[in-house]
Order: structure tokens, then sequence, then C-alpha cells
């Protein structure tokens, strides 16, 4: 008895420190920058989906990338302790050392619908910082979002909801279509299986969920994709069970494509870990993040 209780002590106080920790890391914010180069030109032909990671770049690219965005996602309003000011002063940030071309929301503005008003203050505040910096502020719909109508106009971006917007290179003038797709939720799932626009262009593709890229026809991939919806797990467990048991309906996951940058099939693919908190109020290895987006042709 007199051994065990020192155990028990050493365990209790080991449980409590992770709690701990588990609610202080969801206020930390990594602003990393994801270096994203055009993979392969040839993506038709084969249906199987290969994963591949890639080095995930923070050191700046050399000379100018063609596009430079800035990319959130998983706002989850309810609870997401890097608040609006805090993200507006990182975009303020980097646009004065290098102009953004856009600032793209990646879905998933509150957890539960009833609490909408509360995403949409979020949201209008990055909207308000985007207008006046003179930057476009462009949003899809993530999987909790589906439900919540018209949910661009309360919170003050523009919807790529099967819709695109025309860049210009900055290196080369080249067109690059920047394209977005809407989650159908939970239940009833429907996957896109088309872009809303031809390829002949190199095309990023915004989605919120990841596991788009397998149910697109092989030649309607994207060059680039940018997505969210993982929360890089949230809370990292032992064998990854986060994925393996309870989140077991998510394929990529299972594919080992959970964060960063990838080459999933030919296209490159970004998958963020998010800002906020889905269902409970924890992180544990993931990091709230924000990112610049370099796209190079
Ligand atoms: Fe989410």
């Amino acid at each position: 008895m007199d051994k065990i209780c020192p155990v028990l002590t050493v365990i209790a106080v080991l449980i409590l420190l992770y709690i701990l920790w588990c609610f202080i890391e969801p206020f930390f914010l990594d602003l990393d920058r994801a270096v994203m180069r055009k993979i392969s030109t040839d993506k038709i032909g084969g249906d199987g989906i290969t994963v591949k990671k890639l080095p995930f770049s923070g050191s700046p690219a050399s000379g100018t990338p063609d596009l430079r965005f800035f990319f959130f996602s998983d706002i989850h309003a309810e609870w997401c302790p890097v608040t609006a000011k805090r993200l507006c002063d990182s975009i303020r940030k980097v646009h004065s050392k290098s102009p953004l071309d856009a600032v793209i929301f990646g879905g998933d503005i509150v957890t539960y619908q009833q609490n909408a008003k509360t995403g949409y203050r979020y949201l209008s505040r990055i909207s308000e910082c985007c207008r006046e910096l003179s930057i476009p502020f462009y949003g899809i719909t993530g999987n909790h979002d589906c439900n919540l109508g018209n949910a661009a106009e309360p919170s003050g971006f523009i919807s790529l909801d099967n819709k695109t917007v025309s860049f210009r290179s900055h290196k080369s003038s080249a067109g690059i279509i920047l394209a977005g797709l809407p989650d159908s939720g939970k239940y009833n799932r429907v996957w896109p299986e088309r872009l809303p626009c031809s390829n002949t262009e190199p095309v990023v593709l915004i989605t919120h969920d990841p596991d788009t890229i397998i149910h697109l026809a092989p030649d309607s991939r994207p060059d680039f994709m940018l997505s969210g919806h993982l929360h890089g797990g949230q809370m990292k467990f032992p064998f990854r069970i986060e994925f393996t048991i309870l989140r077991k309906t998510d394929k990529l996951p299972q594919m080992g494509a959970v964060q960063g940058l990838y080459d999933i099939s030919g296209t490159s693919v970004f998958i963020s870990r998010g800002l906020g908190c889905g269902l409970l109020p924890f992180r544990f290895l993931s990091v709230p993040e924000a990112t610049v987006v370099e796209i190079n042709l």
C-alpha cells in the first residue's frame, strides 16, 4: 500500500498536467508558411490514390511566388481562443512584408448551428480588416456550416461554393483559377466528382474536407488543394486512435495524411490544423494554425 500511493499520486498529477495542457494549447497560434509547387502535369490515368508526405517549408521560397494567400480554417467560434483581432494582426503583419493576393477561410464557422452569430461576428472582423487592406476575402462551406444558409453575407466573405475567380501569376502573368467546393455535411453526404471549372489552366481548389480529392474524377483533379477539417487530430492519442477508432470515416488519415503538405496522386495538397476546437475545448500536440500559402507553378 505504501508503494502504491506514490505511484497513484504520480499518475494523478500526470493526468492533471495533461488536462491542463489540453486546455492551454488552444491559446497558441502557429503562423507558418506552406510553399506549394506544381507536382505533375499528368494527373489523368489511374483511379488509385497515392499519398506522399512533402517537406513542410517554413523558410521563404526563393524569389516571388506566383500567388500568395493567407489561409485559415475551422474557427469553430464557440471555443476559439485565437481571437479575430489576433488573426487580423497576423494578416496585417504578413501583408506589410509582402502583399497577399487573398485571405481564404476553409470552412467550419461554428460547431453548433445555434451559435452561428458568434461565428459571423468573428469572420466579419476579418472581413473589415481585409477591406481596410484592400485584400479580397473568400470562403467556403464546411461540414458544420451546411445548414446555415447564406453564411457568406453576415460573415462578409465572398462565397467560393461552386464558384471560381481568376488570378494572374506575379511571375509570368499566366492565368490561375481559384475554385471552391462546398461541403454537404456529415449526413447524406454527396461528394463532388468534378471541379466547378475546367482545369486547362492551373487550378487551386479550396475544399473543407481533404477526402474530396479521393472522390474527384482523375481528369478533374486540381493542381493545388487547400483544406482543413481534420484539426490535425485535435487531441493526439497513442496509436492514432483519434483516427483509427474515433474518426474512422475520414479516409486520408487512414492513409497517413493528417496535416501539412502532401503529394496526393499528383495534386499538391495542404491540410491545415485549423484554429478552433470542435466538440471538446481541448487540443493536444495540434497547435492552432494559420498559414501563408505560396503557390509556385
Ligand atoms: Fe472543423
